[in-house]
């Protein structure tokens, strides 16, 4: 039975109508990166960086999960070894295309964060600056996002079953940001066969065993459907 590790990337929900980072009109054209994705950019513009993920949540709320996002819920449920999704999204059009083993790397829109005492918990609509945290009170709410110069979540279950993957596929994502461009290494190192899925090659193209380029709405089903018949 063997284990298949997924990356996925902007790239995924492109087709939903969520824009990619990097793309020329992309959310990093149109907003700096250390105004609204770092620490810093928080601690010295709260209303600027809630308002910016507030925009990005609504939306998300609009959008729906694609063909590609259903295609891995169908690998998971259909292959009989593990099937793991780590996503950069911070959507959550994988869940709602029913991916169940995931885990969100990067964090999740629909999550708010207590810098105070790293309570999380869900949220729907508009967060406000200096919003009450409901365990312990403090008026220290933030979007449960990782930003750049924070460790991304659950670091070590990625690692251990990257370690032991047969199959690893990195889908919609340039690759310049570690450590989940360092992904396709460690599953080199445990000896497992990669591929990259993308529209283009990426910088990190060249350490993959393979490569399928196209919309992820078409090549992905197409993935899906020759790794099930090779069960
Ligand atoms: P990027 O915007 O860097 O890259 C998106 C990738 O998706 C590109 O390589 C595109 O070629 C590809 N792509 C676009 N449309 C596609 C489609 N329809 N089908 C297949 N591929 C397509 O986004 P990420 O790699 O996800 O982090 O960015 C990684 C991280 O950088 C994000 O999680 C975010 C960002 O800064 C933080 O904010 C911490």
């Amino acid at each position: 039975m063997s284990t298949i590790v997924i990356l996925t990337g902007a790239g995924i929900s492109a087709e939903s109508g969520i824009e990619t980072f990097r793309a020329e009109t992309g959310l990093w054209a149109q907003h700096r990166v250390e105004d609204v994705a770092t620490p810093e950019g928080f601690a010295k513009d709260p209303k600027l960086v809630v308002d910016f993920y507030n925009g990005r949540r609504i939306q998300v709320a609009g959008a729906e999960p694609n063909a590609a996002h259903k295609a891995l819920a169908r690998l998971e449920a259909e292959h009989t070894g593990e099937v793991l999704v780590v996503t950069q999204n911070v959507d959550d059009l994988h869940e709602r295309g029913g991916t169940r083993n995931l885990i969100h790397m990067h964090g999740a829109l629909n999550s708010a964060l207590c810098a105070g005492c790293d309570h999380r918990w869900p949220i729907a609509g508009d967060m406000q600056v200096g919003q009450q945290c409901p365990a312990c009170s403090a008026p220290t709410a933030r979007p449960d996002v990782v930003w750049f110069g924070e460790m991304p979540y659950e670091m070590d279950r990625i690692f251990d079953v990257l370690g032991r993957a047969d199959f690893f596929a990195a889908i919609g994502t340039s690759g310049n940001v570690y450590p989940a461009a360092g992904f396709v290494a460690e599953a080199t190192r445990a000896g497992a066969d990669t591929v990259e899925i993308n529209m283009a090659p990426t910088i990190v193209g060249s350490e993959f065993t393979s490569s399928i380029m196209g919309p992820a709405t078409q090549t992905v089903p197409a993935w899906v459907d020759k790794i099930l018949k090779s069960n």
